[in-house]
This record gives structure tokens, C-alpha cells and sequence, in this order.
């Protein structure tokens, strides 16, 4: 048997279904746990963020910062549990020992969205970030094809590469590295040098700094984000060997790696977007008990000198 709803009560009904706006007049708190702010990246992502935020007045931000420390944002997210938050954005810095307190606020019933940096296993609402292994493929195969036209290569030598990790615990280095090496395969390059920079610019330096003692001749290094190569860039420079070598980046912030790129000191930087928007959208879709995708991949652009004024070009 069906039940017939009055027009009136039906519209109440699906008022009361999805909620526009929060019970009583009052507003939505949500937690954001980001890992850290020590990048221009995160910083940006705040305030992607806080941007998008601005325009909902019903909507509280309480924004919680790690400072790179797991044990501190475990203990972060179960705070803002505990405090009763409506919905939780979490930025982890590492998968496995981020994925016990994200999947346990999702199974207290706080819905939370996972961005950047994933987590293991499908406990949360939905993921929103870009496709790391089809950027790290992206950077390979722009390698390949820089590297064909260096002389020695064209004459049959093979080009000689340093690559420089994220942290290997958290999922966008290990996916950066391994569309980066698919699309090395059977190409006249060798990784000459390889070591986890932990996304941190002075360690990218100090790393650069042993793999040029140890290395007479670099043709190009890829780091796995652009504080990464600004830091090999650095080295190099002291060193003196800064123009034999390409150095290529990930994450193109337009006051960072866009800028390296006008500087001359990258040859190219693909995009990172921070997902910031569109976290805050998808929250107020949550939150209004609208549905959203498990999985929200982000679109990426390439910047080079050749396309950086034009806005760069978009990866296929
Ligand atoms: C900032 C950062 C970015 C990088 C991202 C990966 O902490 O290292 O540079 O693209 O995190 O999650």
C-alpha cells in the first residue's frame, strides 16, 4: 500500500529529509585536520578552504594543524570527535597509522572527507584529490622526451636521473613514483640516485647535496613536489652544476612553482590542486544529506616556460 502526501507535506517532508540549514538557526561545525603547515601547499589549501567557507555563513571551521606529527593529528581527529563536530575534512600525512582514527570517527557517524593524502581501506565518506599516478606518468614521459633531445643521448648515451621522494609512507609519493617509473620503462634513462626527501624542502637539499658528490654528471631530477626541486635547485646552484641539470616538480602553486618556472629554475611543475573548494562544497552537500561520489578525482595542468603566461596546458 502507498501512503499519498498532501503537496505541503510532502515538501515538508523532504525538508526535514535534507536539511538546507542547521537545526535552530545554528551552524554546522566543521573539523579540518591538516597534517601540516610548513609547506606554501597546505597554507594554500587553508585557505581554499577558509575561501570557500566565507560564503556559507552557516557553516563553522575549526582548523587543527600537526605540525607534521602523526601521534598529534590521531589525537587531533579524536579530539574533534569527541567534541561532538558535524562532519570532519582530514589532510593525513601518513596512510596506515591515519586510517584507525578516520575510520573510526566515520564509524561513530561523522561523516569525513579524506583530501589529498589517502587513507587505507574505504572507511570514510568520500576521497578528493588528484590522480598522483597519472601525474607522476605525466612527469615521466615529459622526462623522456626532454632528456631524447640532450646531445649524448641523441648519440646513444643514457640519461642520467635523480629522484626525489615525498614521504613513502603517504600514498601521493608512492603513486607519483610509480607512474614516474612506468613511463621510464625501456627509455635511455637510469635513475642514478633515489632517496625519500620526506617532501621537505632543506631535505631535498641535503639529499641533492650527497647525490652530486657522489654523481658526476646528473642530466635531470624529478622530486616529487616543488619544494623538493627548489631544494635540489639549491644545491646544485652551490655547487655550481645548477645549468647542466633539468629539474621538474609537482604541485605548480602560483606563487611557487609557477614562479620557479618564470625564474628559469624549473623546467616544468605539474599541478597539484589543493581540493580546498571542492571539500567545502561536497561538506555542505553531506551535511544537507545530499549524496556525493566515494571518490572525487581532480583535474591537473602542466606549466612549462613555453605555456606558464598562458595558463599552462591540461593533462589528458
Ligand atoms: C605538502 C605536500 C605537497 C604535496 C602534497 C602531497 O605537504 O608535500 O607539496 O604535493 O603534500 O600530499
Amino acid at each position: 500500500m502507498t501512503t499519498r502526501l498532501s503537496p505541503t507535506a510532502l515538501i515538508l517532508a523532504l525538508a526535514c529529509a535534507s536539511p538546507a540549514f542547521p537545526k535552530d538557526g545554528g551552524k554546522w561545525v566543521v573539523g579540518m585536520s591538516q597534517c601540516n603547515l610548513g609547506e606554501p601547499w597546505r597554507v594554500q589549501m587553508n585557505a581554499d578552504i577558509r575561501r570557500e567557507a566565507a560564503a556559507h555563513p552557516e557553516l563553522e571551521l575549526i582548523f587543527k594543524d600537526a605540525q607534521n606529527d602523526t601521534l598529534r593529528q590521531r589525537a587531533q581527529i579524536e579530539e574533534f570527535v569527541n567534541s561532538g563536530v558535524d562532519l570532519l575534512i582530514v589532510s593525513p600525512k601518513e596512510a596506515a597509522p591515519l586510517t584507525p582514527p578516520v575510520a573510526e570517527a566515520y564509524r561513530r557517524g561523522v561523516p569525513v572527507i579524506v583530501l589529498d593524502r589517502r587513507v587505507l581501506g574505504s572507511d570514510y565518506t568520500e576521497f578528493i584529490g588528484a590522480n598522483n599516478r597519472m601525474i607522476g606518468k605525466a612527469a615521466g614521459a615529459w622526462a623522456v622526451g626532454r632528456l631524447a633531445e640532450l646531445p649524448a643521448v641523441r648519440k646513444g648515451a643514457r640519461a642520467r636521473v635523480v629522484e626525489l621522494e615525498g614521504l613513502m609512507t603517504s600514498i601521493p609519493a608512492q603513486d607519483r613514483g610509480a607512474g614516474f617509473h612506468e613511463a621510464l620503462k625501456g627509455a635511455p634513462v637510469d635513475i642514478v640516485y633515489t632517496a625519500d626527501m620526506k617532501w621537505l624542502e632543506p631535505q631535498a637539499r641535503m639529499e641533492m647535496e650527497s647525490a652530486l658528490s657522489v654523481q658526476p654528471q646528473i642530466d635531470l631530477v624529478f622530486a616529487h613536489n616543488d619544494p623538493g626541486a627548489h631544494g635540489a635547485y639549491l644545491a646544485a646552484q652551490a655547487a655550481g652544476r645548477e645549468r647542466d641539470i633539468i629539474f621538474v616538480g609537482i604541485d605548480a602553486l602560483a606563487q611557487e612553482g609557477q614562479v620557479y618556472v618564470r625564474q628559469g629554475v624549473l623546467a616544468a611543475t605539474f599541478e597539484y590542486p589543493t581540493g580546498g573548494r571542492e571539500a567545502v562544497e561536497d561538506a555542505l552537500k553531506i551535511l544537507r544529506r545530499e549524496s556525493v561520489p566515494k571518490e572525487v578525482t581532480l583535474r591537473s595542468r602542466v606549466f612549462t616556460p613555453d605555456n606558464v603566461a598562458s595558463g599552462g596546458e591540461w593533462l589528458k
